[in-house]
């Protein structure tokens, strides 16, 4: 039993889709949340500048007395070496892990999709796992630049014409390639799920890596004993740029947002 709190970060609002998970999975856990808003978008820089600001953020969290890390962000996930991830005080965990393992299972005819910021593809992270999991798995990958820009916006409303029109072009080859399963390879993308599943059809199905991966950790904190021992957990929110297009945007997909502070850090500190 240990009842720190649970860290999750990302670099803004997409993190809050592992966040929705966990609060119903863990309803009395804790969590810290660190969206770095002020720096986001990661996915289109380079290597070095990803893994420097997921060091500041990891050390952020770190400084609230966290007992386990959980970074809701493919880009990071993608990127922030497995090596020092492990020297880490506290248990750490990506994304791709859980997404690629949940895509395997879910996939009839071993043609799998997956969306991603720029960083995200460039690693070629998710094909890795993929290829070891699926044998002859054919993978449609696609860069989709704009729309961490679009969900960080507040474009998010089923329907909205310009989110409709991107989603459209970047599912393109997806459609064409017959693709059964689709990864949101970035934790932002499901805020867009209604569109882009209106796009594919019923019978692709959607992950979502912040869910999936809520649901290792939940399995993870049990095995290691590290499950917190009250009914009610509280969720506080730390942000690096100003907190009120956060918490419009925030209140807009967490639907029943708890309440929680939402304070300003400054993250060059750690
Ligand atoms: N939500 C993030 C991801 O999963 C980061 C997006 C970004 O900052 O570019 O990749």
């Amino acid at each position: 039993m240990d009842n720190r709190p649970i860290g999750v970060f990302d670099s803004g609002l997409g993190g809050l889709t592992g966040v929705r998970e966990l609060r119903h999975l863990l309803p009395g856990e804790d969590i810290v949340y660190f969206g770095d808003t002020g720096r986001v978008p990661y996915g289109p820089r380079g290597k070095d500048t990803i893994v420097q600001y997921t060091r500041q953020d990891i050390a952020f969290l770190l400084s609230k007395n966290v007992k386990y890390i959980m970074a809701a962000c493919g880009t990071v996930s993608s990127t922030y070496p497995p090596e020092e991830a492990a020297q880490l005080p506290v248990p750490f965990c990506g994304v791709v892990g859980a997404t690629a393992r949940t895509a395997a299972w879910a996939t009839k005819n071993r043609r799998v999709g997956v969306m991603g910021t720029p960083a995200t593809i460039r690693s070629g992270s998710y094909e890795v796992l993929l290829k070891q999991l699926v044998p002859g798995v054919e993978i449609t990958k696609q860069a989709c630049p704009m729309l961490v820009p679009l969900v960080e916006n507040g474009y998010i409303q089923d329907g909205n014409p310009v989110a409709m029109l991107l989603l459209q072009e970047y599912l393109e080859p997806m459609q064409k390639a017959g693709v059964d399963t689709l990864i949101l390879g970035c934790t932002h993308y499901p805020l867009l799920k209604g569109m882009i599943a209106k796009i594919m059809g019923d019978d692709v199905t959607l992950i979502d890596p912040g869910k999936v991966t809520a649901e290792a950790l939940k399995r993870d904190l049990s095995e290691k004993g590290l499950l917190a021992d009250r009914a009610n957990g509280e969720a506080h929110y730390f942000v690096s740029d100003d907190p009120d297009g956060f918490i419009s945007v925030a209140d807009l997909f967490l639907g029943e947002y708890r309440g929680g502070p939402v304070e300003q850090i400054s993250i060059e500190k750690y």
